[in-house]
């Protein structure tokens, strides 16, 4: 699905304050894999996504995707295919709109403007369709204001817009990380569902080790711009809590 070819990325090249927050990174990304990605803070985790969704060039390397090369491409050419959620659950939700509201501006933002129509009856019902089968219990509620919703509600509806309208790579920036623990296990019970759903290849940032070890199918640890671990659905299988505590010293 997607393969990141000797990717380095390096800040203030040359000054007092260099950051090689990359170095030399080769992953391969399986379609329908949902990666869990763990590592220090600084580590290079969130600069390993901007790569990814455009928001970065990288310095060195191929980005390719489904067999086309795409590192130059812009973010918002990417956008077609990867979706980005981050730890706010308000950010990219405009509170005093409804969630129908939400669905619709979110359906205009990714969609290219010829298809700038079909946000009717037809839109509303397939919003209320899917929120209903994801089991949140908010589908006779799409006239409520977005900001009167908890911050799990929030977070799993936001995971829903930005992949309802056709996305092939969903990329999770420590989507739990301003929740409690029972919302967030809401929004990684929907996330999942989502996965499953819609057929993602997903990575997860998380800096919780209990859920980097109940989801995903593979499980990679990222230290000083590298990746220094790597683990496959068995490997992460057989990965004791303990052990994994060790990994962080
Ligand atoms: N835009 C930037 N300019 C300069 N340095 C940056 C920038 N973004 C990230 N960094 C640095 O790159 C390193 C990796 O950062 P980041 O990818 O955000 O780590 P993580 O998400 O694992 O905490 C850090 O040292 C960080 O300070
Ligand atoms: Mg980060």
């Amino acid at each position: 699905m997607i393969e990141l070819k000797n990717i380095s990325k390096t800040f203030n090249r040359g000054e007092i304050n260099e950051v090689q927050a990359l170095q030399n990174i080769d992953l391969h990304i399986a379609e329908g894999t949902f990666l869990v990605l763990v590592g220090s803070n600084g580590s290079g985790k969130t600069t390993l996504l901007n790569v990814i969704s455009g928001a970065l060039t990288p310095s060195r390397g191929q980005i390719i995707f489904k067999g086309k090369e795409v590192t130059n491409l812009p973010e918002h050419k990417r956008s077609a295919w990867v979706a980005r959620v981050f730890q706010d659950p308000l950010g990219g939700t405009a509170p005093d709109l409804s969630i129908l509201d939400n669905f619709r501006l979110a359906a205009l933002r990714t969609r290219s403007k010829g298809l700038r129509i079909g946000i009717n009856e037809g839109f509303k019902q397939k919003v209320r369709d899917t929120i209903a089968e994801l089991g949140l219990g908010l589908e006779d509620q799409l006239q409520q204001p977005m900001g009167t919703l908890s911050g799990g509600q929030r977070q799993a509806l936001t995971l829903l817009m930005s992949v309802m309208d056709h996305t092939d790579i969903l990329l999770l920036d420590e989507p739990t990380a301003a929740l409690d623990p029972n919302a967030a296990a809401v929004v990684l019970r929907t996330a999942q569902k989502i996965i499953r759903r819609y057929r993602l290849t997903t990575i997860m940032i998380t800096h919780n080790l209990s859920e980097s070890l109940q989801y995903g199918n593979r499980l990679i640890q990222m230290n000083r711009g590298k990746i220094v671990r790597d683990l496959d659905q068995d490997a992460k299988d057989q990965l004791k809590p303990e052990e994994m505590y060790q990994w962080f010293g």
